[in-house]
């Protein structure tokens, strides 16, 4: 890796917040701020069941994945057309464009709104819509992930699939989502491998509270190619010893790893020993509307309370771009940027 120069401590956020960056693990129903969520509602005729905006921020306090998941469920009770799926991304990637995102790889599944009655046309046109305007209009390249909910069947992931076919040009790759624990990535062996043989590109969600076993069967079963979260890898030295060989990708999510728990305190955060270590970490924002901030806030936060420099800082987004599912060409320009930031920043 390129050394670059020293940065002061103080200098340090100007830096974060300028340089080129991709994201890879964000779901976009996470990215449903409560403003939207109200107008929504009003827009489809439907009540959010918290008086107004700030009681509902008031109420996300979560102690784990799960607790999360149930009120991230009922936020999208008021996702009912294809308008409102375009609506939410498109203020997520007008968001993003202002944090130096270049690319972004979103997740969504369609399982939770077929589960309320809508077809997955309606989520994946218009999420699809709000892709291609945010590179006509922002210059910003963002591609899409279905999510698998491991906490349903293997029957009912493979409807998803299934369901999503005739739209299959829309979307780059496939993933797995929703309650880790009880779930192991083996129980959606024939789902992914009928993905694969469609030339889908494969990442799972693993190692967020689960066990290193769950970072194993993801490779070795589903036979990913980068890893969602990933923190619980270093208990296992002979599973981050295969991580770095492979030089498979982990897609680190800070703040959400402090809101749900799985650290206690951001400067008990692992990021900076998984980057000693040797890892190829990234850093993500999951569910910014609920776990307290965008990218960038992601990045300044945690860097401030694990001490990182300007050397992990690029480290990380070119990390970012060499995880993602883009073409080499554009690979190649988005990293040559990020080296002109560095090389230009005073
Ligand atoms: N769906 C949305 N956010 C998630 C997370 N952090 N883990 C698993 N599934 C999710
Ligand atoms: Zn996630």
């Amino acid at each position: 890796m390129r050394k670059v120069k020293p940065v002061p401590p103080e200098r340090l956020p100007a830096l974060l917040r300028r340089m080129p960056k991709a994201e890879l693990h964000m779901h976009i129903e996470g990215s449903l701020e409560p403003e939207l969520m109200f107008a929504l509602a009003a827009r489809n005729g439907l009540t959010v069941p918290y008086a107004d905006v700030a009681t509902l921020r008031r109420a996300y306090v979560f102690n784990n994945l799960q607790e999360f998941l149930d009120i991230y469920h009922a936020g999208t009770l008021v996702l009912r057309t294809e308008q409102d799926f375009y609506d939410m991304a498109w203020a997520y990637l007008q968001r993003v464009a202002a944090d130096q995102v270049l690319h972004t790889e979103i997740f969504f599944d369609t399982q939770t709104h077929t589960g309320h009655g809508l077809s997955a046309d309606v989520v994946i046109n218009g999420l699809h819509r709000a892709c291609t305007d945010a590179q006509a209009q922002l210059g910003l390249s963002a591609s899409l992930i279905l999510c698998f909910l491991r906490h349903l069947s293997e029957v009912e992931a493979f409807e998803a699939l299934e369901q999503a076919l005739p739209l299959r040009d829309k979307l780059v790759g496939v993933g797995l989502a929703s309650s880790e624990l009880g779930h192991p990535p083996e129980k959606f062996a024939r789902v992914f491998a009928r993905a694969r043989s469609l030339g889908f590109r494969l990442v799972a969600h693993a190692g967020e509270e689960g066990p290193p076993a769950y970072l194993w069967s993801a490779l070795d079963v589903l036979k990913v190619e980068r890893i969602d979260h990933g923190v619980q890898a270093l208990r296992d030295p002979a599973l981050v010893a295969r991580l770095v060989h492979d030089q498979i990708p982990l897609t680190v999510c800070p703040l959400s790893n402090l809101k749900l728990k799985v650290f206690p305190t951001l400067a008990r955060h692992k990021l900076g020993r998984m980057l000693d270590a040797g890892l190829v970490a990234t850093v993500n924002s999951d569910d910014p509307a609920y776990f307290g901030g965008y990218l960038n806030e992601n990045f300044t936060q945690t860097f401030a309370a694990l001490g990182l420099t300007a050397q992990h800082a690029y480290q990380l987004a070119h990390n970012s771009f060499a995880a993602s599912f883009i073409d080499a060409s554009s690979m190649r320009v988005f990293q040559d940027r990020l080296t002109e930031v560095f090389e230009t920043f005073a």
